[in-house]
């Protein structure tokens, strides 16, 4: 079996971030999401792994999987030239696939399960295609399914307005070559992309066994900022334990889960975990309060931070309460020491300020 991790598209919903980083390399917990996503696959003992990449992060993308390929994959990159769609992506990996069962996994999902046994379901002989489903309160946005009391996909709908239950498509599928064919058959979906709900709406119609299997445990699609936080929030609590490479000094009180990365310094400051913080950062007379990542190579100083990710070289000096936020790669938030100032601002595209 091989595996086919989508890491193309544009990501828009997570700007002014994805200017200039891929979606799937925003760092959960310091983490880039679609290391995550590798580490599932090794899990299942997957091999051969083909990306598909876009021309604007491509690069990026190869960069942060081949530099350290800890996995030992053998990667193909594929380039789609534009986000056409889920099915146009499968369509754009075609040589690379073969005739072989795949499995395919978006690159910005995160899940807190295992896929194991979703996977071993299927090489058990269920069916021509399995899909990963997730009760959600609102599937609005999501692809959304109706299954019959077997658990067989009766019918898939791409994010309907009046959706007709309430289990989402997680972005992880078990595809035998069939789909293939099933992709020929269809055309652009309304937003003009080439749907794989509607490829599987075609195997269904041609006679083909499509089954589901539940996810019981969290799934996050990070497609936006709250959902970045919370993903940040889960896997602070469920994964990181305490582990100290860095300095701290013996005015600072550093408790519970927290990871401190080497060549990082804490002075005369409390760090309350789950908190991560990556290599070179320098925490000074501060507060890091729970469910905050920091990233490599920023500074903290006379500052108090909770609920928060911040990526690498970014600074925040002289604020109190920085909360629920996030910041890109080398951002400055800093106190204005004059009483009665201005507020002064140089924010990027898209930049979001609560004042
Ligand atoms: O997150 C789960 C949902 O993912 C499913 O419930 C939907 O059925 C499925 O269509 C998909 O919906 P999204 O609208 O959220 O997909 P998005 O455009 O965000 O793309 C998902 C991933 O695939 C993302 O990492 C970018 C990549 N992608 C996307 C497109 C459209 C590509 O590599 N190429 C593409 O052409």
């Amino acid at each position: 079996m091989k595996a086919l991790v989508l890491a193309g598209g544009k990501g828009t919903r997570l700007r002014p971030l994805t200017f200039t980083l891929a979606k799937q390399l925003i760092p959960v917990v310091n983490k880039p999401i679609i290391h995550y996503v590798m580490d599932q696959l090794k899990e299942v003992g997957i091999e051969e792994v083909g990306v598909i990449i876009s021309p604007e992060t491509g690069k990026l993308i190869r960069e942060a999987l081949e530099a350290e390929n800890k996995w030992g994959f053998s990667f193909e990159f594929i380039l789609q030239e534009e986000p056409k769609g889920l099915a146009h992506a499968v369509k754009t990996a075609q040589g690379f696939l073969g005739d072989d069962d795949f499995l395919m996994y978006l690159g910005d999902n995160l899940i807190g399960e295992s896929i194991v046994p979703f996977v071993d379901r299927f090489k058990s002989g269920e069916g021509e295609s399995l899909i990963l489903l997730k009760e959600v309160e609102d599937p609005r946005m999501f692809g959304v399914a109706v299954i019959d009391d077997k658990g067989r996909i009766k019918r898939l709908i791409e994010k309907p307005k009046d959706p007709p239950s309430n289990l989402a498509i997680v972005g992880i599928y078990l595809f035998s070559p069939e789909i293939h064919d099933a992709i020929s058959k269809i055309k652009p979906s309304w937003r003009g992309e080439l749907e794989i709900t509607d490829a599987i709406q075609k195997l269904l119609e041609d006679g083909k066994r499509v089954n589901s299997h539940i996810l019981n445990g969290w799934w996050l699609d990070t497609g936006k900022k709250d959902d970045l936080l919370e993903a940040n929030r889960v896997v602070l609590d469920e994964w990181v334990k305490r582990r100290i490479s860095g300095e701290i000094d013996s005015n600072s009180k550093v408790v519970g889960r927290v990871v401190l990365e080497q060549n990082s310094v804490i002075e005369n400051s409390t760090v309350r975990g789950p908190v991560t913080i990556g290599e070179g950062t320098v925490v000074k007379n501060s507060f890091i309060g729970p469910y905050t990542s920091i990233g490599n190579n920023c500074t903290i100083e006379n500052a108090s931070i909770e609920h928060a990710v911040l990526l690498d070289g970014s600074r925040v000096l002289g604020v109190q309460r920085l909360e629920d936020s996030v910041l890109g790669r080398k951002t400055l938030v800093q106190q204005n020491p004059q009483n009665h100032s201005p507020l002064q601002l140089m924010l990027g595209d898209n930049s979001e300020v609560l004042l």
